[in-house]
């Protein structure tokens, strides 16, 4: 399984922000795992023209589940793809609570994506209280069988942990909390999909920055992370790959 490092820049970047697209090319321009950027929409053509035949592939940040007609403001699977973007983020927690999306819109989302070749970055996580009131698994586990398109494979899908209260706070849970998790969704996906469910990338995500990127992936079944602010800098992603890689 090839690990994945994936940064997501939410609603953050405008064109002058593609100069870090180009000195994290130059300072990675072959890392032995892979590397993905999902900026906004307005920067999707651009960031894929950069990265045409380098090793950073492009992914959108949500898609909306029909494949065109009268939906304003939605982007279609099929028109991220035609942007150049092989991944989309789905089902953030930022999506579920701003936009009220549910685990069947999320799963109708990544079900669009498979159907248009895109790989489905299907976002799942408990918030602070939830885990408070030890339900963390029960949560997950209910957002992983609802959310999931169960045709996915390890080529077609990845799951993304991300405690809603980790993101963007600085906080993270600790390695025994990550390991705990990774492993029942392993299990979790083994009886959703099957023996696919080996491949599928988990990664984790929540405040992961280079100060504790090496240890978080050390834990197992932690193939990757998708990182919000520590992605936005080329100088920090970059670390954040170079640990990936040397995992
Ligand atoms: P953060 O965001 O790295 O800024 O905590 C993670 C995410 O929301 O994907």
């Amino acid at each position: 399984m090839k690990k994945l490092a994936a940064g997501n820049w939410k609603m953050n970047g405008t064109q002058s922000s593609l100069a870090e697209v180009t000195a994290l090319l130059a300072a990675h321009p072959a890392p032995t795992c892979e590397m993905l950027l999902c900026p906004p929409a307005t920067l999707l053509t651009a960031m894929a023209g950069l990265a045409k035949g380098s090793a950073l592939q492009i992914g959108g940040q949500d898609c909306h589940p029909k494949g065109s007609g009268a939906h304003t403001g939605d982007i279609s699977a099929a028109m991220l793809a035609d942007a150049g973007a092989a991944y989309v983020i789905l089902g953030h927690s930022e999506r579920r609570s701003d936009h009220g999306e549910t685990d069947a819109l999320v799963r109708a989302k990544a079900e669009a994506a498979l159907a248009a070749g895109l790989v489905a970055v299907v976002c799942i996580g408990e918030t602070e209280g939830q885990r408070d009131a030890g339900q963390t698994l029960d949560v997950i586990g209910t957002q992983v069988d609802g959310s999931i398109p169960l045709t996915g494979t390890a080529a077609t899908l990845v799951l993304a942990y991300e405690p809603v209260w980790a993101i963007g706070t600085g906080r993270t849970p600790t390695l025994a909390e990550i390991a705990e998790v990774h492993a029942f969704l392993r299990a979790r996906l083994r009886a959703l999909i099957g023996a696919e469910a080996d491949g599928v990338r988990i990664l984790y995500g929540g405040s992961v920055k280079p100060s504790n990127a090496v240890e978080i992936f050390a834990v197992p079944h932690v193939d990757g992370a998708l990182v919000g602010g520590a992605s936005l800098k080329a100088a920090d992603f970059g670390a954040i790959v170079a640990a990936l890689a040397a995992a």
